[in-house]
């Protein structure tokens, strides 16, 4: 006989459980969006080069457009529905609204749920590629501008909006009073005009 090629499945989103049916090639991303609507997780490349499908998997980054939906089941998932508290605003996508670190807002669900991870990672102490001294003694290296890059190179915006993002999630990183973060980057002489790429120049 045939192996099944579907499956009901339990996935844990946003603190709520849902049992769904899926064929098993389906991805996250899908599942999210075409079977729970919630689709406030984009679908750009389909094919894990844009970061738009950014989720968090058990607190780390994952783009959900190259995660298959059965593979999710019991890992805790949170789409940019869950990070809000109520209507309250998280500090991250509050800083994207004062700064305006979107223009057509595509990218943002991803970028916020990058920025999430990338404020914890880096006060966890892990290294990226712009980490000047690695060693565990050097500390948690300052998150500049170009760690910001760096650690965000991952997801594209098409928009250009990338000033802005990196302002928004130094911003954020300082008001969650993590390690290393700047104090005031967003101000004059601060992050917007250190090193910041132009408009519509990649961030990575
Ligand atoms: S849609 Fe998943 S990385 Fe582009
Ligand atoms: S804000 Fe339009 S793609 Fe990023």
């Amino acid at each position: 006989m045939a192996p099944p090629t579907s499956s009901a499945i339990t996935l844990h989103v946003n603190g709520e459980k849902h049992t769904l049916p899926v064929d098993h090639r389906t991805t996250l991303l899908d599942a999210l969006r075409e079977q729970l609507d919630l689709t406030g997780t984009k679908k750009g490349c389909d094919q894990g080069q844009c970061g738009a499908c950014t989720v968090l998997l058990d607190g780390r980054r994952a783009v959900s457009c190259l995660q298959l939906a059965v593979a999710a089941e019991g890992r805790a998932i949170t789409t940019i529905e869950g990070v809000a508290d109520g209507d309250r605003l998280h500090p991250v996508q509050q800083a994207f609204l004062d700064l305006d670190g979107f223009q057509c807002g595509y990218c943002t669900p991803g970028q916020i749920c990058s920025a999430l991870a990338v404020i914890e990672e880096h006060a966890a102490g892990w290294p990226s590629a712009a980490t000047a001294d690695v060693r565990p003694e050097a500390g948690v290296p300052e998150l500049s501008a170009e760690e910001i890059r760096e650690r965000m190179s991952g997801n594209l915006c098409r928009c250009g909006a990338y000033v802005s993002i990196v302002q928004a999630v130094a911003r954020a990183a300082g008001a969650a009073g993590r390690s290393g973060a700047p104090s005031e980057p967003w101000q004059a002489g601060g992050l917007g005009e250190a090193g910041a790429p132009a408009d519509g120049e990649a961030v990575a």
